[in-house]
C-alpha cells in the first residue's frame, strides 16, 4: 500500500520534470514523422527535411512567425530546400491545443536542430502559437512567409 504510493507519486514526478519534452515528441511521432521522418531527415520528393534546415528561421521576428504558423496554417506550393525542390501540401494543425504545437516545434528545435542552449534562442510558448491562430493565416501564406524570408536572408 505504501510502498504503491510511493512509486506513484514518484512516476508524478519524473512525468512533471519534463513534460514539455514527452509531449512534443509524442507530438512529432504521432503527426509529423509519417512524411518528415523520425529523424527529421525527410521524404526525398515529397517532404523537405527538417534536421538541421530551421535554424535560420529562429534568428528574427519573421522566422519565429513563420514557424509557429507553419504549424497551424500549414503550407502549399512549390519550395526548395537544400538544393532540391518541393511541391506538396503540409496540412494544417490547428485542432491542436497551443501547448501541443508550442512542444513539437521546440522538439524539432532542440533535438532536430540542437537549437537548446546555442543563441539565439527561441523557446516557442502557448502564446506564440495564440498570436498566429489570430491572424489571418492560410498555407499559401505560410509560403510567401517563407519566400520573403529566404529572399531577404
Ligand atoms: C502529410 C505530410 C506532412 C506532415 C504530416 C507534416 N508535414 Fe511539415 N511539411 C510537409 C511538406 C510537403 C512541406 C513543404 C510544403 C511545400 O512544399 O510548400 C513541409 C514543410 C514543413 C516545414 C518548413 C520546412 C522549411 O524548410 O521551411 C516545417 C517547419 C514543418 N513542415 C514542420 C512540420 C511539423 C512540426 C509537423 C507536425 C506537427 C509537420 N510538419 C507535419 C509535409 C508534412
Amino acid at each position: 500500500m505504501t510502498s504503491a504510493v510511493i512509486v506513484r507519486a514518484a512516476a508524478i514526478v519524473c512525468l512533471s520534470a519534463a513534460p514539455g519534452k514527452d509531449l512534443g515528441r509524442a507530438v512529432y511521432v504521432a503527426r509529423c514523422s509519417t512524411c518528415h521522418r523520425l529523424e527529421g531527415e525527410g521524404t526525398p520528393g515529397t517532404a523537405p527535411p527538417l534536421r538541421g534546415m530551421l535554424g535560420r528561421y529562429v534568428v528574427n521576428g519573421e522566422g519565429r512567425d513563420f514557424l509557429a504558423s507553419i504549424v497551424v496554417w500549414g503550407m502549399i506550393g512549390p519550395i526548395e530546400s537544400g538544393g532540391k525542390r518541393y511541391n506538396a501540401v503540409m496540412p494544417p494543425f490547428a485542432t491542436l491545443d497551443d501547448e501541443s504545437l508550442a512542444a513539437v516545434l521546440r522538439y524539432v528545435l532542440t533535438t532536430l536542430n540542437g537549437r537548446s542552449a546555442a543563441p539565439p534562442a527561441f523557446v516557442p510558448t502557448a502564446a506564440d502559437i495564440r498570436a498566429r491562430r489570430q491572424t489571418a493565416g492560410s498555407a499559401a501564406a505560410v509560403r510567401r512567409m517563407r519566400l520573403k524570408l529566404l529572399e531577404d536572408g
